[in-house]
């Protein structure tokens, strides 16, 4: 199987993305050979990665000659905090982590927002490599160099941008990643494929058992497509001005249903394809899809599994749309598709469709 490479070009040092079935095992090598074998390692990481993965890990850096040392925070969204970062830069001063050490992030998207603040700020900035756990980690938030903590008053208030030097992703790993987990991520997938490449989008449709049974090669072959979707829309915009703003496909609702929940019914991912659903009703409302396309978008969506109920009403989503710390002077970006592979940002969205396109999904929860 070719050993898949997307080259990141971002300023003032690209770098790749591998992703391979088994790469776990040649981490180390990847490592001493992108940044020469002096670097002392630090992995942080969570306890669920560490029981499974850890043994793999610690060998191949061992077989790569690379001494590292273990370092671990408490697993969970509450875990990204500013508290955590401090703790874990104290371990790093007590076990005299240098300008010269790296950071390798391994775990999910928490651990590589924090791992990822971390290494931006320590000394100054120091390297960090991304080995990603999770799907969603592996296709969105190992890529493109955001970093982030939550505040008590809002997600992802605190944050930098430090891009890796390298993002390394097995698959693989995924085999003990919790069900709903995945499944969850699977919706990152297909946003992808829905804002860039239909054929992302023909693969999810064509083959779901495949995927839902986490078939390794079809993973290798959907993970580096969405992280080559990733990479070019970061490449293109690095500080989020405005292509970025496409991967926020599904999230305008998505985040308002998660905040409006207190991010306890719904994973990101579900919210997410909730959100895609709504926003395929906004679009063809608006005339900007056609309902063919929306009614595609939506179903498979849908067939993708079981997702919680939307029991809130719309009024309240537009509320909370409009209240959302990141809006700009009341006005809400929506991202809508306007055929398989391309979206259009549009600001001029009504209140009343968004409040119909909410109470809707409630009615598709019921069913
Ligand atoms: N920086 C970015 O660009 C970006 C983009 C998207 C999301 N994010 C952030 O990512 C976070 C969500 O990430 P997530 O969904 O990966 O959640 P997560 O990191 O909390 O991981 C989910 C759970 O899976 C466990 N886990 C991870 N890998 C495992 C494995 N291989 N086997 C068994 N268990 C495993 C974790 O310990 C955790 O319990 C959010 O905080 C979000 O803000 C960041
Ligand atoms: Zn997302």
């Amino acid at each position: 199987m070719p050993v898949r490479k997307i080259t990141v070009n971002v300023e003032p040092r690209p770098y790749d993305a591998i992703i391979e079935n088994g790469l776990l095992r040649t981490v180390g090598a990847h490592i001493s050979e992108t940044m020469g074998r002096n670097a002392r390692v630090f992995v942080v990481s969570v306890p669920p990665v560490r029981k499974h993965w850890k043994a793999t890990l610690g060998k191949s850096l061992k077989a790569a000659g690379l001494q590292h040392d273990w370092l671990e925070m408490a697993d969970g969204e509450r875990q990204k905090h500013l508290g955590a970062i401090e703790k874990l830069a104290t371990k790093l001063v007590e076990r005299r982590a240098d300008r010269g050490s790296l950071i390798v992030a391994f775990g999910g998207g928490v651990v590589g927002d924090v791992a990822g603040m971390l290494a931006s700020i320590y000394m100054r900035g120091i390297d960090v490599v991304q080995v990603p756990t999770t799907f969603l980690a592996q296709v969105d938030a190992s890529i493109g160099g955001k970093t982030g903590v939550n505040l008590a008053v809002g997600k992802n208030l605190l944050g930098t941008f430090h891009q890796p030097r390298a993002v390394l992703i097995d698959p693989e790993v995924l085999k003990t990643l919790p069900e709903r987990e995945y499944r969850s991520g699977l919706y990152e997938a297909l946003k992808c494929g829905v804002i860039a490449n239909p054929e992302i989008f023909d693969y999810m449709e064509q083959h779901r058992e495949r995927i839902l049974q986490r078939d390794p090669k079809s993973l290798e072959w959907l993970i580096a497509e969405c992280v080559q979707v990733k990479a070019d829309v970061v490449a293109a915009d690095e500080r989020e001005s405005g292509l970025r703003r496409i991967l926020n496909f599904g999230h305008t609702i998505g985040h308002a249903l998660e905040a409006d929940t207190s991010y306890k019914v719904f994973l990101h991912g579900e919210a997410v394809a909730w959100g895609m659903v709504a926003a395929c009703m906004i679009a063809s409302g608006m005339k900007k899809s056609s309902a063919e396309t929306s009614r595609r978008i939506i179903s498979l969506v849908l067939q993708y599994g079981q997702l919680p109920k939307v029991q809130l009403r719309g009024r309240s989503i537009v509320r909370r749309l409009l209240s959302d710390k990141k809006t700009h002077n009341g006005v809400v970006h929506f991202v809508l598709p306007t055929e398989i592979g391309k979206v259009e940002v549009v600001r001029d969205v009504r209140e009343q469709a968004v409040v119909q396109a909410v109470d809707e999904l409630r009615k598709l929860s019921k069913r």
